[in-house]
């Protein structure tokens, strides 16, 4: 049995278990204050003997109380020694006192605590309002290779550092499979939350997408919010998308993505913490009343962006009269996308060193050399494993590219995986059904040593540029004319302008 005793010396909770377990009371989202305690401590016994268990030290630290004691129980029934415990300076279960008999405890609790308490709120004092979010990265290599885990990692910090968020500590596992209830291994899991303690973060940030009971445990285990690659994606999309239909895209894929954790949360009745701690989660009524307000604001989402839909189609149709071919700028994101549309046009569009900082598709009539002119427009950056939901959600915003004649497809030259990259986008190309023709346009080739750029470029037929320092850009138009009004392979109509103007 236990008791919870608060700082006046009363007893708030009394919990009786069995020969394993106890369960404590469960407090929910309520948190105590960054660096303050809970006001309560736990004293409970142990029947086997044991002093400290592994969950003590945890629930101490999740709950924050001012201590945790265990009490050893003789065969007569008789106290035998008592474990006492509380936070340690670093955030962690520390054992506090030698076990001694309860009656010979001598501690000046009141004293002790005030001290205590003080020490976390230095610790954790240095944080003000407005200051961005903390978050912790997690990844498990679940059958990757340790390189592949690498350059997740990399993608993911990118991912954050996008969406404004500062990263405060990155923490990886190796295991074969994903664990199915709470990604990472239980060990593992509780290293993660005495960190994610200690440095005070607002957010923990998963590689891998979560089921929603993997979800519903992290977030409940963590008393944090947690959210997975494909949420981060989301929020990123969030704060760039301008047009209304962007940002009408961008809500109708975050409410399908909430739908069903909605769903889920209604079996929370008893959420189990480590060591056996329950309490009631939000009442089903509610939660049906939040389900039905989701599915008829999706609902109503839908037909907007079908309204919405059927005008750009308009808007196409008129653009396709004009007879002006279309060249479609499309690459993995932070390829360059906007710094070539702008190279390319001299307009300012929104250049940013953020990942996805174009959503919407720009169209900008640009000049040949030879005066011709084209229609060029940028599109959202692509990225690998981009969520299916996503492609969906983004599919209408894709659709302009069925209208391309000729896809410029931009490649970070100077990143090591290009490859795969070019695989990633071709890959979500394929999966909307675009078969435009496509250049590859080698971009940041300026941090690429003499020659290397182009090497590569004629290794894939492609052209080299640096879209920064506007390089090789006739380079690109030539080709890019030579593709657009030469093509023999019947695939591309030019429009009519094909005898014109196929000399360039
Ligand atoms: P998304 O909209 O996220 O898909 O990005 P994007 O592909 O449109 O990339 P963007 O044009 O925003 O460029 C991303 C970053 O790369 C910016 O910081 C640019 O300044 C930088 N950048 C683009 N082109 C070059 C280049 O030729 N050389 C160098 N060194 N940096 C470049």
């Amino acid at each position: 049995m236990g008791v919870l005793v608060d700082r006046r010396g009363d007893v708030q909770h009394v919990m009786v278990g069995d020969s394993h377990s106890i369960e404590l009371p469960d407090w929910g989202r309520l948190r105590a204050g960054l660096g303050r305690l809970r006001g309560l401590r736990c004293l409970h016994t142990h029947l086997a003997g044991e002093g400290l268990t592994r969950d003590d030290k945890t629930d101490l630290l999740l709950l924050r109380l001012d201590a945790m004691v265990t009490i050893g129980v003789g065969h007569d029934g008789l106290p035998t020694l008592a474990h006492t415990a509380s936070l340690g300076p670093a955030g962690e279960g520390v054992e506090l006192l030698d076990p001694q008999p309860p009656a010979q405890i001598d501690l000046d609790f009141q004293t002790w605590v005030h001290e205590l308490e003080a020490e976390l709120a230095r610790a954790t004092g240095t944080r003000k309002v407005g200051d961005r979010e903390r978050a912790i990265l997690v990844s498990v290599t679940a059958g990757r290779s340790a390189g592949d885990l690498e350059m997740h990692v990399a993608e993911l910090r990118e991912l954050a550092r996008s969406a404004g968020v500062v990263i405060v500590d990155v923490i990886t596992q190796q295991r074969p499979r994903v664990d199915p209830k709470t990604v990472v291994g239980s060990g593992k899991l509780q290293d993660l939350m005495i960190r994610a303690f200690q440095s005070g973060v607002d957010l923990i940030i998963v590689d891998q997408d979560l089921t929603p009971t993997q979800a519903r445990n992290l977030a409940e285990r963590m008393d944090l919010r947690v959210i997975d690659r494909t949420q981060l994606i989301l929020d990123i999309f969030a704060q760039h998308a301008t047009s209304s239909d962007g940002k009408l895209q961008v809500e109708l894929a975050q409410l399908k993505y909430l739908l069903p954790r909605l769903a889920q949360r209604a079996d929370v009745s008893l959420s189990r913490l480590a060591g056996g701690i329950g309490g009631r989660g939000p009442g089903e009524t509610k939660l049906e009343i939040d389900r039905r307000r989701t599915r008829d604001r999706i609902t109503r989402l839908e037909r907007e962006l079908r309204t919405l839909g059927g005008q750009r189609k308009n808007r196409r149709q008129r653009r396709g009269r004009r007879d002006v071919p279309v060249l479609s700028i499309v690459g993995y994101t932070n390829a360059g996308k906007s710094t070539l549309l702008q190279a390319l046009t001299r307009t300012e569009v929104h250049v940013a060193d953020q990942l996805f900082a174009t959503l919407d598709p720009v169209s900008r009539r640009l000049r040949f050399p030879r005066e011709r002119e084209v229609i060029i427009t940028d599109t959202v950056g692509f990225i690998r494993d981009l969520p299916a939901d996503l492609v969906t959600a983004f599919r209408s915003t894709l659709e302009e590219l069925s209208d391309a004649t000729l896809l410029l497809h931009v490649v970070d030259a100077s990143a090591p995986d290009h490859d795969r990259r070019i695989a990633a986008v071709r890959d979500v190309l394929h999966d909307i059904g675009i078969k435009a023709p496509e250049l590859l346009v080698f971009n940041q080739i300026d941090k690429l040593a003499d020659g290397e750029g182009e090497a590569l470029a004629r290794r894939y037929n492609g052209v080299a540029v640096s879209a920064l320092e506007r390089t090789g850009l006739r380079g690109l138009l030539v080709q890019a004319e030579r593709r657009l009004w030469t093509a023999d392979d019947g695939r591309i109509e030019p429009h009519g302008r094909m005898t014109r103007i196929a000399e360039m």
